[in-house]
């Protein structure tokens, strides 16, 4: 170093750092610029300038293409059970044992500069630093999701953003794309219910929605689904009360994570497992496979394994919350990829958005290098800031040994064997029933079927008539009484036919 002494991001507020140019020239004023005279041209030889407008021309990186907006922080998770007899994942071994983590909230339809208060599921996303690498959690704050084929992801997702001529949300689009994937229903329940506007992201849940399984070093395994419970308890905005806050204070969620923390008033989750042996998932009554259902807790008990706590805020925003880049696929040893085909999509999706989103040696940007990690094959490109392993030979040389830890394969127990197929599951009364299900839930508590109506009303109500229509023999598909009552309220609403409005608006939150 030669103008400071200390790489600029260990340079406390209290030191004094002598200002430079970017490549370490001091500069005598930040804002004073090179002209010929007092009012002639700029000279091209002001290398402070250029640098400073060429580096601002650049400030922008490509958003995330789902989950733009988000918050995120620093946090720890601890063993509080022993669940050794399940798994051989490091982080798992012992009662007591700590891993550092941070972790990423999010809406999902939304750019970056929108609401976090809109009716969305919420992203739910945590990086494990561990002994054996790090470990993504990607999850929801809902148990289960939209779609079970992968290829409907990026359909469905262009229906819950903007109308490709108008700019617009568009609530026909959403409604229509929903009426006729009707395997959506149990999704729609938790986004319509209140628990599509949280409070705020401290008073929510996560679930992997995915199965995945845990094995042993001997091939034996179960098959997991992991639950985070809020400490803070479950805690939601009324339609209302989550749109008065977006015209109020489009970033509370990201505040009140801030806020809190920065006070010591640290969210905490309990985290539990629900566990299927193969010869259990066989006979269960819903596909382990399918991303629509849930495991219902009464027949698959929530195993509690430990807390996770989140007590430390960023630096700094973009480095660690923007750059930060999770991956279904990032996993650990003791921890594998059930054959669920949305989960299999996701594995190549990720970190395919992250190298096109942040570069292709995006694992080497602080906040994604794991503990340890030796590849010596994955040598230059972009952005290669890690000493890009020296002199080490960038392929398996007989001159320079490495460790090979074994890797015993889990045994088998779904054998594949078949023609290649196009596939494409089909809806059948099956899809409606975990659907009534939650309906029940929200009729044991006080007013909550009421809201659902009016917060289904007041964005059907945008669509147009025929896809309004579709939409009420869906919901009553789940529920006779349900039709009829959102068939009702949402006419009330509705733009009288022929309207300028009819069709076109804007949905509502
Ligand atoms: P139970 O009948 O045993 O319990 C109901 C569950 O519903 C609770 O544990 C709670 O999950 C969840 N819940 C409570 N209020 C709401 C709400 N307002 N919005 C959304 N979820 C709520 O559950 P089952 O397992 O038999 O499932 C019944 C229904 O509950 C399902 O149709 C499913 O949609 C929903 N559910 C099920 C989950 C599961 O993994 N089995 C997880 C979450 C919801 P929690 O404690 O996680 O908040
Ligand atoms: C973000 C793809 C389904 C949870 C993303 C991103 C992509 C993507 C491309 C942007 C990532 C980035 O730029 O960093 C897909 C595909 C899916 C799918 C192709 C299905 C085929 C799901 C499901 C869940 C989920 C089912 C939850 C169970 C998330 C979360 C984020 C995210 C939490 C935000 C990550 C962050 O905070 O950076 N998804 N997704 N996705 N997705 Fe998915």
């Amino acid at each position: 170093m030669v103008a400071n002494d200390a790489p600029a991001s260990t340079l406390k507020y209290s030191e004094k750092p002598v200002y430079t140019a970017s490549n370490g020239c001091p500069v005598a004023d930040p804002e004073a610029f090179q002209r010929v005279g007092s009012n002639g041209p700029l000279l091209l030889q002001d290398f402070h300038l250029i640098d400073l407008l060429a580096h601002f021309d650049r400030e922008r990186i490509p958003e995330r293409v789902v989950h733009a907006k988000g918050a995120g922080a620093y946090g720890e998770f601890v063993v509080t059970h022993d669940v050794t007899d399940l798994t051989s994942i490091d982080m798992l071994s012992s009662v007591g044992k700590k891993t550092p983590c941070i972790a990423r909230f999010s809406t999902v339809g939304g750019e970056k500069g929108s609401s976090d208060t809109a009716r969305d599921p919420r992203g739910f996303s945590i990086k494990f630093y561990t002994d054996e690498g790090n470990w993504d959690w990607v999850y929801n704050n809902t148990p289960v999701f939209f779609i079970r084929d992968p290829t409907k992801f990026p359909l469905f997702i262009h229906t819950q953003k903007r109308n490709p001529q108008t700019n617009l949300k568009d609530a026909t689009m959403f409604w229509d794309y929903l009426s006729t994937h009707q395997e959506a229903i149990h999704q729609v329940m938790h986004l319509f219910s209140d628990r599509g506007t949280p409070y705020s992201y401290r008073h929510m849940n996560g679930y992997s929605g995915h199965t995945h399984k845990w094995t042993k070093p001997d091939g034996t395994f179960n098959y997991v689904q992991v639950h985070l419970k809020t400490d803070q308890g479950s805690k939601t905005f009324t339609n209302e009360e989550a749109g008065k806050m977006a015209a109020e204070n489009p970033d509370w969620n990201t505040q009140d994570l801030f806020d809190a923390i920065s006070k010591g008033d640290y969210p905490s989750w309990t985290v539990y497992v629900q566990v299927l042996s193969p010869e259990q998932a066989e006979k269960f009554r819903w596909n382990i496979f399918d991303l629509t259902k849930v495991w219902p807790q009464k027949e698959v008990p929530l195993r509690p394994v430990g807390k996770w706590t989140l007590n430390k805020n960023v630096e700094n925003y973009f480095a660690e919350i923007e750059q930060v880049a999770f991956s279904p696929s990032h996993l650990v040893p003791g921890v594998e990829p059930s054959a669920d085909p949305v989960l299999q999509s996701r594995l190549f999706s990720y970190p395919d958005t992250h190298r096109h989103r942040l570069g292709v040696n995006y694992q080497q940007i602080p906040v994604n290098a794991p503990l340890r990690a030796f590849n010596p094959y994955l040598r230059d490109g972009a952005m290669a800031v890690n000493g890009n392993y020296g002199a080490n030979p960038n392929y398996p040389s007989s001159y320079r040994s490495l460790t090979y830890k074994p890797v015993k394969a889990t045994n088998d127990h779904e054998k594949w064997a078949g023609a290649a197929v196009s596939f494409l599951s089909e809806v059948t009364p099956e899809d409606y029933v975990q659907a009534k299900g939650l309906w029940d839930v929200l009729g044991k508590q006080p007013g909550q079927q009421d809201n659902f109506v009016g917060n289904v009303a007041g964005h059907l109500s945008a669509a147009k008539e025929d896809t309004r229509k579709r939409t009420y023999e869906m919901f009553g598909r789940v529920d006779k009484e349900l039709g009829s009552r959102i068939a009702t309220e949402t006419e009330k609403l509705a733009p009288a036919p022929g309207s300028r409005a009819a069709g076109s608006a804007q949905a509502r939150i």
